[in-house]
């Protein structure tokens, strides 16, 4: 994972800095900074180091996978001759090999990045740096994103596979960065890398290679990066104001499913038309919104399946007839990119859903959808779920008569009305250490995702689970007082399920449209499922929040997380 930036224009620390801040989601166990004349690094989240003017830079915020997080395993890393400097986003999956050839190099540092330095500094012995960049091409197996800074050297070279890489072109010269967010302040100009490309850069310009056999120089094309939606913070976290921003974030979806993506929204549905079967793939709270999807699409009568990304190809198979339908918020998640690879390779079509505009996933798609949640900053993903889960209905009920935007905001307003009262719950859990959710049909995916947030959050361990799966287990862990969310919607089923809880001394805590003895309710106003499953994920979104509250965790930023995952 990580985040990196390489700077070539005049600038400053302060600048450089401000920059990567924007990358934070990427990670933040640690985070370094080089320029041509300042070397900091430190652990934990960005912090600002004395301020001076530069010609070049580069920097990196670390999400920790070779090494643990310390000062020596920050980037940049750098060669025995401290000539050399670089920051890398990836995972050198052949790092002790190609360390074992380094014969005679001292290395500060356990990374497999930092290996890369000393590739560079043995080969620039002998040859010049494309020569060089060739020979790592070659050599280097797994997936980077890297910029070196070479001292008395005025451009920076940068090279990618795998790993996402963009450029932004400013009148005052150039900026390399993870993803675009990171200069979206600088300007409207972009280039993205292709896998295994390299380039120049430098103040003045750019130049670009392709690895085929040799290196080939490349023409390439600058897309006019059109920024919507605002980072102001104006409440304590940003996962409050994400959760609260969620029924004008349908609201925003509603109008461009109707109008801007409409035409696309037709394509779409002639894709699953024209497919033998529809398959989604996504990891982690997008593989929730799946599950959803799967539900809605078998409702109308289409036959649809979602598979988590990194287990993809073990368990499906895809054959040209196959419609995939990658679901994620980044759109850089690696497990995504990894499955979405080898099924392009079988000839499947591949359609998206995704929240961040230019990313990969949605430049591998044929069509892809935006669900327009807006930045998502909290590393816990909110108002994307919900967006996700909007427009996968709102696909599916193209099939059979339309859906009802107005009575999913409404149902979601009537659950932040209620946070009061879930905040006093949250205040009777922050001791617990386990909590379980139950659902059944489509609250069983809403089951999943709050027992998600719980853990992430939270730090409680919990399960979300199908009701019915109970009694086949779960149930022996079952004690006095044990937390249970269970999620009612008048169906007989779920209440059995929650009166054998209680019936074993357990805490039900019921989400519920309809009167129940199992409890003091937390009500949801819904007429329809989605209205229903969105609201009780909503009221499981805010519980968490709560309760980390009430712990004092580090909301926005859980332990051990990132944002965007883009390693496997
Ligand atoms: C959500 O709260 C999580 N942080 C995480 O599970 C996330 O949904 C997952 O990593 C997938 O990310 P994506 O939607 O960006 O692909």
């Amino acid at each position: 994972m990580c985040g990196i930036i390489g700077v070539a224009k005049k600038t400053n620390t302060e600048e450089v800095l401000g920059m990567l801040k924007r990358l934070e989601y990427r990670g933040y166990d640690s985070f370094g900074i080089a320029t041509d004349s300042v070397f900091e690094k430190e652990v934990g989240e960005i912090k600002p180091v004395q301020n001076s003017e530069c010609n070049m830079a580069i920097a990196h915020t670390r999400w920790a996978t070779h090494g643990s997080v310390t000062r020596e395993n920050a980037h940049p890393h750098s060669d025995c001759s401290n000539k050399i400097f670089l920051v890398h986003n990836g995972i050198i999956s052949n790092y002790q090999s190609l360390k074992a050839g380094l014969k005679g190099h001292v290395f500060k540092s356990e990374t497999d990045t930092e290996v890369i330095a000393h590739f560079f500094e043995e080969k620039l012995k002998t040859m010049d740096i494309k020569e060089a960049v060739k020979e790592f091409f070659r050599a280097a197996a797994g997936e980077f994103a890297i910029v070196l800074m070479i001292k008395g050297d005025s451009n920076l070279y940068a090279l990618k596979r795998g790993s996402p890489l963009s450029l932004g072109v400013t009148k005052d010269g150039n900026i390399l960065a993870s993803d675009i967010y990171a200069f979206s302040d600088k300007t409207q100009d972009a280039i993205f890398f292709h896998e295994d490309e390299f380039a120049i850069i430098s103040k003045a310009g750019y130049e670009f290679y392709r690895m085929y056999d040799d290196l080939e120089p490349q023409k390439k094309e600058i897309t006019k990066v059109e920024w919507s939606g605002t980072v102001e913070k104006k409440y304590d976290h940003y996962m409050i104001k994400e959760i609260y921003e969620q029924p004008e974030a349908i609201e925003r979806l509603q109008l461009s499913l109707q109008s801007a993506q409409k035409e696309k929204l037709e394509n779409l549905k002639e894709m699953i038309k024209q497919s033998k079967r529809t398959v989604f793939v996504a990891s982690g709270t997008s593989y929730h919104a799946t599950l959803l999807g799967v539900y809605f699409l078998n409702q109308a009568g289409v036959e649809a399946h979602t598979m988590i990304a990194s287990e993809f190809q073990n368990f499906y198979l895809v054959d040209k007839d196959t419609l995939i339908i990658a679901v994620s918020q980044s759109g850089e998640t690696m497990d995504v990119i990894e499955a979405l690879h080898g099924m392009k390779g079988k000839g499947a079509k591949i359609a998206s859903f995704v929240n961040v505009p230019y990313s990969t996933i949605q430049r591998m798609s044929n069509v892809s959808v935006n669900i327009e949640a807006g930045q998502e900053i909290c590393v816990a993903s909110t108002k994307a779920f919900t967006n996700q889960a909007v427009g996968l209905a709102y696909l599916a009920s193209l099939f059979n008569g339309g859906m009802d935007f107005q009575k999913v905001t409404n149902s979601i307003k009537h659950i932040i009305s209620q946070e009061q009262k879930i905040k006093e719950i949250a205040k009777t859990l922050k001791k617990k250490e386990d909590m379980y959710i139950i659902g059944r049909g489509f609250l069983y995916p809403v089951a999943r995702e709050v027992a998600l947030k719980v853990k992430e959050i939270s730090y409680i361990h919990a399960e979300g689970m199908m009701g019915g799966e109970l009694k086949h287990g779960t149930l022996a862990l079952i004690e006095k007082d044990t937390p249970v969310i269970a999620l009612v919607n008048g169906k007989t089923e779920i209440v059995s399920n929650a009166m054998e809880i209680k019936a074993r001394g357990g805490r039900i805590i019921p989400f519920t449209n309809s009167d129940t003895t199992l409890g003091d309710p937390i009500n949801i106003n819904a007429e329809d499922e989605l209205s229903f499953a969105l609201a009780a994920t909503v009221a499981g979104q805010l519980l968490t929040y709560h309760i980390a509250r009430e712990k004092n965790l580090p909301i926005d930023k859980p332990r051990n997380l990132a944002k965007s995952v883009t390693v496997k």
